[in-house]
């Protein structure tokens, strides 16, 4: 086989990517958020273009340029991200949720900024916190689903926590972030993974998230075909 000729892992293929943080708003000068970066979904957002796919990536706030060639939709909640999941995914052939979601927002956002001496008497405060939608989740349940794959972000027993995250979502596959090791995952240029499936576990030692991204995009494309036989 010429493979010089061969067209490129991901021709033809929609993929929809979610990156970054979600903000969930208390008032309308604060929120609560984490310290996810995007960089590894900009990363895998720009590995899947260069492997000929049409990507949408759906990020939070981040600090990042755009990968050339990408369509890019900024949301900012958790609820918003979901919403914007739901108008892109259809037709998709792969759907990859690298973002760092909220798992809870607070209950109500405060129409004003919140004054600490509200109630003088008192030391401390109590937000209420409800459950966000699980976008991956949702995407895995629909009928005509994509190839999913989630990440876990874990700070121990990796790969049982990642594993139960896969089966209990649904997903075809599941990329196990060690989020405690030093140097690799949220906001690091580097990142290690270890990507789980059905009858697949494999490891991918550390380097540059660009590296990484491109290893992903290649196994996932790899795991899709196989999926289509
Ligand atoms: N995820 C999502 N929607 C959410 C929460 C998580 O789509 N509301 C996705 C993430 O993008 C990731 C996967 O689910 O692909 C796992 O996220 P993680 O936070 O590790 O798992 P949780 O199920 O939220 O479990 P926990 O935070 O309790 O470990
Ligand atoms: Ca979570």
């Amino acid at each position: 086989v010429c493979t010089a000729f061969a067209p490129p892992l991901l021709a033809g293929k929609r993929v929809v990517i979610t990156a970054g943080p979600t903000r969930e708003a208390l008032d309308p000068v604060r929120y609560l958020s984490n310290h996810s970066s995007g960089k590894m979904g900009f990363a895998l957002a720009e590995a899947a273009r260069l492997a000929g796919a049409e990507v949408v990536l759906i990020t939070g706030p981040v600090a990042l340029e755009s990968p050339k060639g990408v369509r890019r939709v900024d949301v900012t909640s958790a609820q918003s991200m979901y919403e914007a999941v739901h108008r892109e995914v259809a037709g998709s052939d792969l759907f990859i949720a690298c973002a760092a979601v909220a798992d809870y927002r607070p209950a109500e956002v405060q129409p004003h900024k919140i004054k600490k001496d509200a109630s003088l008497e008192q030391d401390s405060m109590q937000i209420t916190l409800v459950r966000n939608p699980d976008i991956v989740a949702s995407v895995a349940a629909l009928a005509d689903k994509p190839f999913v794959v989630g990440f876990a972000a874990e700070t121990r027993d990796l790969l049982s926590y990642a594993d139960d995250k896969r089966r209990r979502k649904g997903l075809d596959l599941v990329v196990a972030n060690d989020v405690a090791a030093t140097g690799i995952g949220f906001n690091s240029d580097e990142n290690a993974v270890t990507v789980l499936g059905e009858n697949l576990e494999q490891a991918f030692t550390q380097a540059s998230k660009s590296i990484v991204a491109g290893s992903l995009i290649e196994l996932f494309a790899q795991q899709m075909g196989a999926g289509e036989r």
